[in-house]
């Protein structure tokens, strides 16, 4: 049990912390997936099943962890994912973990359900950032999106292309999720248990959805914010909508939510630079494959024409290097980032990329290579038990 800042060694005690500092339902709308969880828990279940080989007799005194990630370079290949809400999980929550990025010279990605705004993360930070964006219904609203992530010189655009309906979570249904929280008798108990979350969201007029609330006519309040999103997602998105958004953004164009090769095979000719093999962290279709089940058959079809990203159950460095090892670039981590924020703010943020660091550095060695760029299948143990390749045959 993580009990001090001095004991934290892993993701799992900044999970724990988290739990401990957020009140529940913002800690549960993370921790969280769709219906029974399976694909959840699948995603970091057969990760953690991957087996890597252990190497001697290698020189791995000098290592290098830097690389590029959609042609930028990072001190290690492994960028925030964008999440909603993170301003919830500690004020200022965006603000705080791009700053924490921009410092450890990792990309960090704003989701459009973000408290924190495109203007007031680019006000705090120097490093270009990725926006993420939903096709919506209204387009208009899209391509003022659009020119303000532009403006706020945003390096890549994420589009994320697996929540046009939204898989039911129920913790998030029986919490009454809402942001900022409702007065009512449950939660206020809640809160009077959390009083450094309270007072730190006392100091921060940031609360609500600032990419929306005001740019939207219409939206000023919660309950009318959560009415347009459900009525906003556009349920008829086509890869021709992809080829709009292609058209309208003339920067890194990223498709996230890629876990099928014919999705795969379809992404890598609409002009995009990347892709993400994702099933939105477990949290859309519950019984989908798990992300790293699929990324070789992915990463197959997609070619030379984009770079394949990963993401979906990353808790440690060597969930970074199995990533890699099958076929990935680089990952972007969600909980992982999240679970320190909640934890501790910017340096619970910090604290779990070091901690991601330390730990793809030390596995690199141990399996004898000394660059991540070497990171190869032939890392893994060739007849661990459970393997995805038997799953991958079918898909390839
Ligand atoms: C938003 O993308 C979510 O998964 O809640």
């Amino acid at each position: 049990m993580a009990s001090t800042r001095g004991t934290i060694t892993s993701i799992e005690d900044l999970r724990q912390l988290a739990q401990r500092r957020v009140p529940r339902m913002f800690y549960d709308y993370v921790d969280c997936g769709a219906w029974t969880e399976s694909t959840y828990r699948a995603n970091s279940e057969d990760l953690a099943r991957i087996r890597l080989r252990q190497r001697v007799g290698i020189d791995i005194s000098q290592r290098n962890l830097s690389t590029r990630m959609v042609g930028e370079a990072v001190t290690m290949p492994v960028a925030l994912a964008p999440t909603g809400l993170a301003g919830m999980q500690w004020a200022d929550g965006e603000i705080l973990a791009a700053r924490a990025a921009e410092r450890f010279g990792v990309p960090f990605a704003l989701s459009t359900v973000s408290v924190c705004s495109i203007e007031d993360v680019a006000a705090h930070t120097s490093r270009p950032f990725w926006f993420q964006l939903y096709m919506m219904k209204d387009r208009a609203f899209m391509q003022r999106l659009i020119a303000r992530a532009r403006d706020a010189n945003c390096s890549a655009l994420v589009l994320t292309l697996d929540l046009q309906v939204q898989g039911q979570r129920h913790k998030d249904i029986k919490n009454g999720l809402s942001t900022p929280p409702k007065p009512t008798l449950r939660n206020l108990a809640n809160l009077a248990t959390k009083p450094r979350w309270c007072l730190n969201m006392l100091g921060t007029k940031r609360r609500t959805f600032r990419n929306i609330v005001g740019h939207v006519e219409g939206v000023e309040d919660v309950s009318s914010l959560a009415h347009w999103v459900a009525g906003q997602f556009d349920q008829t998105l086509s890869w021709e909508d992809v080829r709009w958004v292609r058209r309208l953004w003339d920067r890194k164009l990223i498709l996230k939510g890629i876990l099928d090769p014919e999705d795969a095979r379809i992404a890598a000719t609409t002009g995009a630079d990347a892709i993400v093999v994702s099933n939105h962290g477990g949290r859309q279709l519950d019984g989908a494959a798990s992300s790293i089940s699929m990324l070789p058959a992915v990463a197959e079809a997609a070619g030379e024409q984009v770079e394949v990203l990963f993401d979906g159950g990353i808790r440690s460095g060597q969930d970074v290097l199995r990533a890699l090892a099958l076929g990935a670039k680089g990952v972007l981590i969600g909980r992982a980032f999240l679970y320190g924020l909640g934890a501790m703010g910017e340096a619970g943020v910090t604290a779990c990329l070091d901690i991601i660091r330390k730990e793809l550095d030390v596995t690199m060695a141990l399996c004898g290579i000394t660059d991540v760029a070497e990171a190869r299948r032939a890392l893994l143990e060739a007849r661990a038990p459970a393997q995805p390749e038997p799953r991958l045959a079918r898909h390839a």
